[in-house]
């Protein structure tokens, strides 16, 4: 995983370097660095650490230049060191590199480099890469060259940024991990980075570098060529997201603003794609475009393998075949496909590296894929044969919230075109689904105005024994949300369990200390109920969370947190909503660092 940035800029650009680094900061965040071309050699600060302690030691040395690379880490290979940190350099210190991924023959090329008297400063896999460019250098290549040369050695996924001394640039790649470049027209500026929010304050026109590509920015602009050397002319695209999105707008966490901004992001995910006959209208996928699929397999990670266990609810509720599966697990033990099964890649972010592998994998075996996604230009997006944007606008806190919502709200859109171009005929729910679907931003502006999360979780704070989140139908995967997003953000134990589980093994670890999270959804509620008595019967408290009118709930359990009463397989979106401000509010009263929460990282470009 990991940040990457980069600029070239006719003033000093080492506050850019890292206000994109600071921007980027989501991506890792245990130690960070920046390399700056200083006249004609190359200077390197670097440090264990936030990327505020590296901005106060980069002030306090009067660091400079108008050409820098910048990197912040999520530790892979080695302890977030100072030593350990990026920029890594050769031997002479001519030569500093940010990369991005992993470089899987790395210790065979440290061998082959060590033998050739090559000395090596951290346990990094990256730090091959400085080596390998100066040993091109010494056989006379020029930098371009030499760049592309050691490029060529690398095996694994990498976005990798150079300087090099004397170059008056910085050379970058990619294969397999993100790197766009962003274009300052006006005010003469370049920047490479991992995502576009990193230089999105500066410029919002971007160009998504191809794999293979090799791009180089200088004073006097920017060049791209494609793996085998030819000029590549790649056009910029201008990005919706405005800088705004990516600010805290006086929340004292990204994690809450973006909770709070579920009813707008929900109204971008829906707005035009529900027909006046009350058809799904997704743009690019009239009536039938799926008419020849049989089975569907969802991928994904985190949050968004919850989103995609929601769809596979929807979707087996309207008789058709549908399989989630985790991003990590699939490309390993593929299950059979062919080119009558759509496998769907739900990701926040379009590179999640677990993912990908599966998206290729099935891709590589006769599969249709589709991208459903939040970065338009993302690997994901580009990768699939076809891509449907949830239109959430930049997530900054590691905790996904509203993009969850967005992702629920759209695949509740796809699951509706499928299910009519799969049997044949719309699904007995589509009506009703689709006029809850156009009610729900609002409704989700109820349950954050009156929600008493917060009151609850002053009296839950402690659960000694940790606490279970437990649905059924769709709100099985709320529950393992709710419990993941607990243990994400407080650092305390939680477990989420399809509601039916927790006698044949859980209930075991359930005492008065356990609190019970419980979702209903207004399907299977009495089930739930006897669940939640067999729990209530073992002295642990339940929090029942269920739509304002279910007294037969409210009755049932110790606490309510009730939500507007929806169709059901809504009701979880609404649900999840009241989990999210639980697990914000513990996790605030517990003073973790909820933005960026130890050991995690927003986007996993490594498998
Ligand atoms: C990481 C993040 C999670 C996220 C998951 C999948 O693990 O910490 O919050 O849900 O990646 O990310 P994606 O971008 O594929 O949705």
């Amino acid at each position: 995983m990991c940040g990457i940035t980069a600029c070239v800029g006719d003033d000093d650009v080492v506050e850019t370097v890292l206000a994109g680094l600071e921007n980027l900061e989501y991506r890792g965040y245990d130690s960070a660095g920046i390399a700056t071309l200083d006249g004609d050699g190359v200077s390197v600060l670097k440090r264990g650490g936030r990327i505020g302690d590296l901005s106060a030691e980069a002030a306090d040395r009067g660091i400079a230049g108008r050409i820098g690379i910048g990197h912040t880490r999520w530790s892979t290979h080695g302890a977030p060191t100072r030593e350990n940190a990026h920029p890594h350099t050769d031997c002479a210190g001519g030569v500093a590199v940010a990369h991005n991924g992993i470089i899987e023959n790395h210790a065979d090329l440290r061998a082959e480099l060590s033998a050739a008297g090559h000395e090596f400063d951290s346990e990094t896999d990256t730090e091959v890469v400085p080596h390998l460019i100066e040993e091109a250098l010494a056989t006379g290549d020029s930098p371009e060259e030499a760049f592309r040369r050691a490029a060529d050695r690398l095996e694994g996924s990498y976005a990798v940024a150079a300087l090099i001394a004397g170059h008056e640039g910085v050379l970058a790649t990619r294969r397999g991990s993100p790197l766009v470049l962003g274009v300052d027209e006006e005010g003469g500026r370049r920047f490479l980075a991992s995502d576009v929010p990193s230089f999105l304050e500066f410029t919002s026109r971007v160009v998504y570098i191809e794999d293979g590509d090799v791009v180089r920015i200088g004073p006097d602009g920017h060049e791209i060529a494609t793996a085998d050397g030819r000029p590549a002319d790649r056009d910029a695209e201008t990005v919706s997201w405005s800088p705004e999105d990516a600010e805290r707008d006086g929340y004292d966490h990204y994690m809450l603003k973006e909770i709070n901004e579920q009813p707008a992001a929900l109204e971008r995910a829906i707005r035009g794609r529900i027909a006046d006959d009350g058809s799904v209208d997704l743009a690019d996928f009239p009536s039938g475009s799926f008419a020849d699929v049989s089975e569907v397999h969802f991928l994904a990670c985190g949050t968004s393998y919850h989103a995609a266990v929601y769809a596979r609810q929807l979707l087996r509720d309207r008789g058709v075949p549908a399989h989630a599966f985790s991003g990590g697990e699939y490309a390993t033990t593929p299950p059979p496909v062919d080119e009558e099964t759509l496998v769907v890649a739900v990701t926040q972010s379009g590179e999640t590296a677990d993912t990908l592998a599966s998206l290729r994998s099935a891709g590589r075996r006769g599969a249709r894929t589709l991208a459903v996604t939040n970065v338009v230009g993302s690997t994901a997006a580009r990768e699939a044969d076809d891509a449907l944007f949830i239109r959430a606008g930049p997530e900054i806190g590691v905790a996904a919230t509203k993009t969850f919502s967005s992702q629920v709200a759209v695949l509740v859109l796809l699951t509706e075109l499928l299910a009519a171009d799969v049997t044949g005929s719309p699904s007995d729910d589509r009506d009703a689904v689709l006029e809850a679907l156009g009610r729900l931003p609002s409704a989700v502006g109820t349950v954050l105005s009156e929600s008493g999360a917060r009151l609850l979780a002053r009296r839950y704070v402690d659960g000694d024994d940790g606490r279970f989140f437990i649905g059924r139908g769709v709100g099985y995967p709320v529950a393992l949300e709710g419990a993941l997003k607990f243990k994400e953000i407080t650092y305390e134990h939680a477990e989420g369990f399809a509601a039916g589980e927790l006698k044949h093994g859980p209930l075991a670890l359930v005492t008065p200390n356990t609190p019970v999270l419980a979702v209903f959804t207004g399907r299977h509620d009495g089930k739930t109920l006897n669940n939640v008595q067999e729990v209530r019967s073992r002295g642990a408290p339940v929090i029942g969370v269920a739509g304002e009118g279910s007294d037969h709930v409210a009755n049932g359990v110790d606490e309510f947190l009730p939500v507007p009463d929806v169709h059901p397989d809504l009701a979880g979106v609404l649900a999840n909503v009241q989990l999210q401000l639980v697990s914000y509010h513990v996790a605030d009263m517990l003073d973790r660092s909820i933005d960026k929460p130890r050991n995690l990282a927003k986007s996993v470009t490594v498998e």
